[in-house]
């Protein structure tokens, strides 16, 4: 079942206009809110966009006539995180402190994600645009981590295979 989940979720760049209903987008975003994170911090925040925001999210991920499969996309939610938390290391001077930020982000949208393919709505993680577009847009000064879009896909949207490197080229069994 969550293989399956994995080999279906994909980059959907072909969607149909019709709308995500609203009870489909809060479980998507009920989704995200349950993920794990470094300290339980939930450095994220989820911005659904409206009617007036959709647009200008949409350019500023259009931005050198990139992602241009967003037009047709019925929805995007921008997704923020908060400034990184100053942590004192001197308990504990052999302590890398990580900015776990974008990693529990990460979490946090996958988990939307796979969210979504069980609804049989579709996603794509955007992350080329322009932060200062969304955050004019959006009214944040938060960093601007990743705009999901949501919809269906069209019908014609087959699911293809997964390129990914090989197991001996990912992963090292150590003695
Ligand atoms: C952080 C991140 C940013 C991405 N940005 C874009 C993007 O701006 N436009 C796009 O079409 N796909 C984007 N993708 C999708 C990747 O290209 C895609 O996940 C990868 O090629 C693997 O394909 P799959 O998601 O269909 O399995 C992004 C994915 C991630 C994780």
């Amino acid at each position: 079942m969550l293989q399956q989940m994995f080999t279906q979720r994909q980059s959907c760049r072909n969607y149909s206009t019709k709308p995500v209903e609203h009870d489909k987008l809060v479980k998507v975003l009920e989704a995200g809110m349950i993920a794990p994170s470094s300290r339980n911090r939930q450095p994220w925040h989820f911005h659904v966009c409206g009617e007036k925001t959709l647009p200008l999210v949409k350019d500023a991920c259009q931005i050198y006539g990139k992602n241009p499969f967003l037009t047709n996309c019925p929805q995007l939610i921008v997704v923020t995180t908060p400034p990184p938390v100053v942590v004192d290391k001197s308990a504990m001077p052999l302590w890398t402190a990580q900015d776990f930020r974008p990693f529990d982000v990460g979490l946090a949208v996958m988990q939307m994600c796979l969210q979504a393919t069980e609804l049989g709505l579709s996603t794509c993680m955007i992350g080329l645009l322009c932060q200062e577009m969304i955050q004019q847009a959006i009214g944040t000064n938060e960093e601007v981590k990743i705009v999901l879009a949501l919809g269906y896909a069209n019908e014609a949207d087959e699911i293809r295979p997964k390129i990914r490197r090989t197991m001996d080229e990912t992963v090292t069994f150590l003695d």
